[in-house]
């Protein structure tokens, strides 16, 4: 068959050789949009909003709000392209599958890979968080953890080369035994939650439901109950004021680091949304996927971002957002002593935290190996990803192998390493999701199915575009001239001292050049071709949060992908289905 990188597979034929029950893929169909809802929050709602909410709202003020609505309204009409997808080819591969159908083989390959980043790699920055709660839980009830045995090695690493104040990390680097020149610090907490939850999800998908839907009704009760709580305790403690706190200046604002400070928040923030798009690997295993998956994907959705935007507004009113350096644990922090000192809810946010953190570990560990077999389904990996248990019907060795590459990376990576890879990774797969529903046929609507409306964008985007560019010009002294302008680095301290690099400094202009100069030939070519409105927004606002990137993310991210496609080259490219 074809040679192209760009082969491509066709609906009809990912559907046919797809897993309907007649064609026996072995996994069992349970799952109905309940379910699917609850999979989505239980992906959605973890360690974004109880750990890294503290640095987002640290950087951006309560203005961080803004970024959380706007990147709603991204994932929103990500939501809806894969709800599109998912309908049209109710397979478990997601984002792979449905790249496989529009850009062809090297796409679909390159994302499925880039997916391994969001599935498996920002798994580990949520069991690194799990062990934070796990660990002050702990010490609650009086059990002591020693530091050196509850601290990622490089996290510990890093705080002593850059003299950073957190006393745990300071204590595990100090503490720890040291054999054969090396400091024995390991995050154990972590590397167990791990072990545990690929257990569960070897074991099946019935049993994990299970315990899935029970961990979502008690976080999102205890998630309401901060609401309620720290909300009336904003407003009868007279704390509005914080929602337009001083800045360096004494100015008054709802951004006071203004919008840059914001946009400084979007890894954190975008990690707090990723999951909802995991509920389109679980297609397989769902009863009526073509009704259910775009419900319970947009359900969750629009949940959660409710949740984001009125635990963004009690944060930032209960404590005033300076004080949130460094704070790992924001929302039982609030309720301290010293904020708003309520204890029991310091230990009921504790509990919880382990909870929510432990259904997005089960969530993704069950997606990665998912994807894995229908990609190598279509001969892209070697056959063993297939393999299914015999009897608890689960994608074994795929299964096991998710736990390695989490677990192994425990080991020696860092937090804020793990967040910022997940993030561009996952940025990345969802603007070609929405890309590529503009690049497949119209279809027929069926009653019953989801069905993406077609807004003619012809001149509406166009116009968004027009409209976008002069606003900035207008109301932003300089915009445009100040992207070009590098002169500002010069001038730099850091720069000066040699602490940071010219293209440091430089990434965010070029990455916003890259963003205008990528929208106006999107506003082109939509009026050449008549593209769709709903996923032309999900391509720019996604770009538009991918300009919040650092050099270092965009660098190492590039490697990965590199590393991908030689793989691809090696092994892919000549087994490829597509090829025999
Ligand atoms: N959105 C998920 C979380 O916040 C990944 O943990």
């Amino acid at each position: 068959m074809s040679n192209s990188l760009f082969r491509k597979k066709n609906i009809s034929s990912i559907l046919a050789e797809g897993p309907d029950d007649s064609h026996g893929s072995g996994l069992h169909r349970v799952l109905s949009v309940k379910d699917l809802t609850f999979f989505g929050i239980a992906a959605i709602l973890g360690a974004g909003s109880f750990s890294s909410l503290g640095t987002a709202v640290f950087n951006g003020g309560p203005g961080v709000i803004v970024l959380f609505i706007i990147t709603a309204i991204a994932c929103g009409f990500t939501a809806l392209c894969y709800s599109e997808f998912a309908s049209r080819i109710p397979v478990a591969g997601s984002a792979y599958t449905y790249a496989y159908a529009s850009f062809g083989e090297l796409f679909a390959w390159i994302i499925g890979w880039a997916l391994i980043m969001e599935y498996s790699i920002g798994n580990i920055y949520v069991a690194y968080s799990w062990s934070d709660y796990f660990t002050s839980f702990m010490d609650k009830m009086n059990v002591h953890i020693p530091e050196y045995l509850a601290t990622s090695y490089m996290e510990a690493k890093h705080a002593i080369e850059k003299g950073a104040t957190n006393a745990d990390d300071i204590k595990a680097w100090n503490t720890a035994p040291i054999i054969g020149g090396i400091r024995m610090i390991v995050d154990v907490p972590a590397l167990v939650i791990n072990g545990l939850i690929t257990y569960l999800v070897y074991r099946g998908v019935k049993e994990s439901r299970n315990f899935s839907n029970v961990m979502v009704i008690l976080k999102m009760c205890v998630v309401g109950l901060i609401i309620l709580v720290g909300g009336y305790l904003v407003f009868s403690n007279g704390l509005t004021p914080n929602w337009l706190p001083a800045n360096d200046e004494g100015v008054h604002s709802f951004m006071p680091n203004g919008f840059s400070g914001v946009m400084k928040a979007v890894a954190s923030v975008f990690f707090a949304y990723i999951g909802f798009d995991a509920v389109s690997v679980l297609a397989e295993e769902s009863k009526n996927p073509q009704r259910d998956l775009p419900r319970g994907m947009i359900l969750s959705l629009v949940i959660c971002t409710v949740v984001y935007i009125l635990l963004s507004l009690v944060l930032t009113g209960a404590v005033n957002y300076r004080h949130f350096e460094n704070v790992g644990d924001p929302l039982a922090f609030i309720f301290e002593k010293e904020n708003l000192n309520v204890g029991w809810m310091q230990t009921l946010v504790a509990i919880s935290a382990v909870v929510a953190m432990t259904s997005v570990l089960l969530v993704f560990q069950m997606g990665q190996p998912r994807m894995w077999m229908t990609i190598s389904r279509d001969g892209l990996l070697p056959p063993v990803f297939q393999k299914i248990h015999p009897k608890y019907k689960t994608p074994s060795f795929a299964t096991i192998l998710t736990g390695l590459v989490v677990g192994i990376p425990i080991i020696f990576t860092d937090k804020t390493f793990v967040l910022d890879f997940t993030s561009i990774a996952t940025l990345f797969a969802f603007v070609l999701v929405c890309g590529g529903v503009l690049l497949i046929p119209s279809k027929e609507k069926i009653p019953g199915r989801f069905h993406l409306p077609y807004i003619n964008g012809q001149f509406i985007f166009p116009l968004i575009i027009a409209m976008a560019i002069f606003f900035v010009w207008r109301y932003s002294d300089n915009y445009f001239q100040n992207l070009l302008n590098f002169d500002f680095i010069y001038a730099d301290p850091d720069y000066i001292s040699g602490k940071v690099t010219f293209m440091d400094l430089a990434t965010p202009n070029v990455s916003l050049v890259v963003f205008w100069v990528g929208a106006v030939i999107l506003a082109i070519l939509s009026f050449l071709k008549k593209y769709s409105l709903i996923p032309l927004m999900g391509v720019i606002t996604c770009m538009y949060l991918l300009t919040g990137m650092t050099k270092s993310n965009w660098l190492w991210f590039t490697g990965w992908l590199v590393v991908g496609v030689i793989i691809y080259f090696l092994y892919g490219y000549k087994k490829s289905k597509l090829a025999r």
